[in-house]
């Protein structure tokens, strides 16, 4: 995908998207993303790897769900961090192999997570996910992260559900969450919120917030 080709919202889209429909997506355009995603040279703008590399100590294992093409994972790698590399398409897995990283095909709905871990890292994913699957989903993260250990996220913030369409035609199933009812909802989890913000993006606003596991106010 190109910039002009990203996923863009069509409200008349019916509710045909899915995770699968959306993986089938990545599958055509890790080149795209990859390209259009690519860290500029001199920017070192990264405010919530800043609050998550904070909140950990140098050597600490990571599990990232979604690394897309592992531009977060090269960053927390060159800062001490140990990340475990994984991606439910195997187009990004192979653009990481590429360029010489190691990564891994796992689906975060359906595959073992493996674990206790210092930390998951999710950015930009969970929206993929089925509004009614992601409660399971994020019970597994929770199980997956050792006391003491964090999640860091980033979803998108707002409701209901919708449906992008990129240039080839691909359905990308996008579910939208109220702040309250993310937080909530991992706090039920003993997650407790540390840090979040939230901006606005060219598909819409973003929550980005970091997790705690035992760290509940
Ligand atoms: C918008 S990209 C984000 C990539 C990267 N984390 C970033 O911030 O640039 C969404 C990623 O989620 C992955 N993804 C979607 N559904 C998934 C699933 N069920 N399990 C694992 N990864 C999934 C896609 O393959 C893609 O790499």
């Amino acid at each position: 995908m190109t910039a002009s080709e990203m996923p863009k919202d069509d409200e008349a889209a019916s509710r045909s998207a899915s995770n699968p429909s959306t993986l089938a997506g990545y599958e055509g355009c890790a080149d795209d993303y990859a390209e259009t995603t690519a860290p500029k040279p001199d920017a070192d703008d990264q405010p919530a790897l800043v609050e998550l590399l904070k909140a950990l100590e140098p050597g600490s294992r990571l599990l990232e769900i979604g690394s897309g093409p592992g531009w977060d994972a090269d960053w927390l790698k060159e800062r001490g961090l140990i990340v475990r590399r994984t991606d439910g398409a195997e187009s990004f897995v192979q653009f990481q192999a590429g360029r010489g990283r190691q990564a891994e095909r796992l689906d975060v709905i359906s595959d073992p997570l493996g674990g206790p871990y210092d930390g998951v890292v999710a950015l930009h994913v969970l929206q993929h996910v089925e509004r009614e699957i992601l409660p399971a989903v994020f019970a597994r993260i929770a199980e997956a992260i050792r006391d003491g250990g964090v999640f860091l996220l980033a979803l998108r913030e707002g409701e209901g559900e919708s449906v992008e369409i990129g240039s080839t035609g691909s359905e990308y199933y996008v579910a939208l969450w109220p702040r309250s009812e993310i937080i909530a909802a991992l706090a039920a989890l003993g997650l407790g919120l540390l840090w979040s913000r939230s901006f606005d993006g060219r598909e819409g606003c973003w929550l980005t917030a970091l997790f705690r596991k035992g760290a509940l106010r």
